[in-house]
């Protein structure tokens, strides 16, 4: 890949676009967006060529094309992408938008869709990748594949799903991340009630989470084992546990994440 193509520069589109630049020196950038100082950071900050308007401009100059507008703007590109798409590649990052929307409009096998979160903005998103099924294990078919695997990987972590696991991976990344949020602040105010002032409670929740991440990836041990190995019978920790689960925090979670796949799946359609 020399050449990536971005259509709307937003939080995503920048996000990939500083990933990718972290990962792969040397790429150039194409991007159609209207928002004019959101072009600007394009152009001031990756060098950008702005092909706003010119889509066809924009597909002849990019290997692989990332659809990150917002849903509601995704059919109004699509049309005008649509006479020049045959054969070309894309990825696209659209919140409920499935593999047969896209296919209605580019006449192309290349597509590819993605589920970061908003960690992409530093490279550490959870991202679901999934492509369409009669894309096959075709040599070319093959070679995107990779080319997409990358692009993903740049925004932090992927992990190739079959689509109808997308819901899954936005109840757990793509929306799970705002769940971690929760607890960072649930963490906090426990320490605000016990006597620390909310910032230096949230520093320390922050700590505490980095480093629980930290221990899980470091040891390869299950959060399970992991809970077991710092409850000391009749200790503090087996308490706070308790406490956890007479409050059904695991089911809290476990629906949180079910919930979130499940209106995922509605506004899919599926
Ligand atoms: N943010 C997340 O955490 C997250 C997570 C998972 C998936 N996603 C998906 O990623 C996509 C992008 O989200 P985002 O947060 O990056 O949105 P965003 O910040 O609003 O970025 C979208 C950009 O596209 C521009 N745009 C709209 N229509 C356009 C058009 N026809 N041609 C060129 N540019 C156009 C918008 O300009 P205007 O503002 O002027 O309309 C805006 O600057 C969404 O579909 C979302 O579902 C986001």
């Amino acid at each position: 890949m020399k050449n990536i193509g971005i259509i709307g520069f937003g939080n995503m589109g920048e996000a990939f676009a500083s990933g990718l630049r972290g990962r792969f020196g040397g790429l150039g950038f194409g991007v159609v967006e209207k928002a004019v100082p959101r072009m600007e950071a394009a152009k001031k900050g990756y060098g950008a060529r702005d092909f706003t308007g010119d889509f066809r401009g924009l597909l002849d100059f990019a290997d692989v094309t990332i659809i990150a507008v917002k849903p509601q703007d995704a059919e109004a590109v699509l049309r005008e992408l649509a006479p020049y798409s045959g054969g070309r590649k894309f990825a696209a990052i659209v919140a409920g938008k499935t593999l047969a929307f896209y296919q209605g409009y580019l006449q192309t096998p290349y597509l590819a869709r993605f589920m970061p979160n908003l960690a992409a903005m530093y490279g550490k998103a959870a991202v679901g990748v999934c492509f369409p099924e009669a894309g096959g294990e075709a040599r070319e078919f093959g070679a995107f594949r990779g080319e997409a695997l990358e692009l993903a990987g740049a925004a932090g972590w992927a992990l190739e799903v079959p689509e109808k696991l997308m819901p899954v991976v936005t109840g757990l990344s793509g929306s799970g991340i705002a769940y971690v949020f929760a607890f960072i602040h649930a963490l906090a105010l426990g320490g605000v009630k016990t006597g620390l002032a909310y910032d230096r409670a949230c520093a320390v929740a922050l700590q505490v989470i980095e480093g629980a991440a930290a221990v899980v990836r470091g040891t390869g041990d299950s959060p399970a084992n992991l809970i077991a190995k710092v409850c000391s019978p009749a200790g503090t920790t087996i308490a706070g546990i308790a406490a956890l689960e007479e409050a059904a925090f695991s089911a809290a979670v476990m629906r949180a994440v079910e919930e979130a796949a499940l209106r995922a799946e509605e506004l899919e359609g599926v």
